[in-house]
């Protein structure tokens, strides 16, 4: 099994979880990246079960309605029931780095808005400790440097993401050299930094149920009580 079959078997687990609770009024969180991109491949194959989805980026809204599936605003939802997403590391805790494809801002607004937020990975992203990949962090553009200095003196090493503006116009600092022993503290200091939007440290709301698809089958994983 090759790490896209393992992202496809999270994805279509997922879509097994949440099948028996969706009827013609449910409005499905979508994440972003390529993890997520098999889960809305599922989706659409379901198309008549439910009525649409929020999607946490452009790019996932486009691949949603090219799938014919009907994109909602969040405003207009309320609450939503699941949240289905991918990760670029997940420990123990079910505490998540997010943001490797940029769109970390509007995936932490869905999972905020969702009672259940199901994280999809291959097992690579599985780690003890957070921080060996480097962790996004979405600037107002004219704070980069501030930021970039004050996260130094948090012990991170900022690298601009050149190239790459957010779908809110933002810029994204990648952090390196980071071990993250207490996502939940740096998550806070971080978001407390002026000129930051947020941060990829997803873990004062972490994921909700860890689906790991690995070479020999998939795995589930929730928090421990
Ligand atoms: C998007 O900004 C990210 O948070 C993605 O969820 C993350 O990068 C995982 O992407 P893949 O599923 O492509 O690995």
């Amino acid at each position: 099994m090759n790490q896209d079959d393992m992202k496809r078997a999270a994805a279509k687990a997922a879509l097994k979880k949440i099948l028996p609770q969706l009827d013609e009024k449910s409005v499905v969180g979508v994440g972003t990246g390529s993890t997520a991109n098999y889960f809305i491949e599922e989706l659409a194959t379901v198309r008549d079960l439910f009525d649409g989805a929020v999607a946490s980026s452009e790019e996932s809204a486009r691949r949603l309605k090219e799938a014919g599936v009907p994109v909602y605003d969040l405003n207009g939802t309320g609450t939503l029931e699941f949240y289905v997403d991918g990760a670029d590391e997940a420990n123990g805790n079910l505490h998540l780095i997010k943001g490797g494809g940029a769109a970390l801002t509007r995936e932490k607004i869905v999972a905020a808005s969702s009672r259940r937020f199901i994280c999809i990975i291959d097992h690579s992203k599985r780690v003890d400790v957070l921080g060996d990949f480097p962790l996004p962090v979405e600037v107002i553009p004219m704070a980069r440097s501030y930021v970039a200095r004050e996260i130094v003196k948090l012990g991170g090493d900022p690298v601009f993401r050149e190239g790459v503006t957010t779908d809110n116009g933002n810029i994204i600092l990648d952090v390196h050299n980071l071990r993250i022993l207490d996502p939940v503290t740096l998550e806070e200091a971080l978001n407390h930094l002026t000129g930051v939007v947020t941060n990829g440290l997803f873990a004062r709301r972490p994921a909700d149920l860890l689906i790991v698809g690995t070479p020999q089958g998939v795995e589930e994983i929730t928090a421990p009580a």
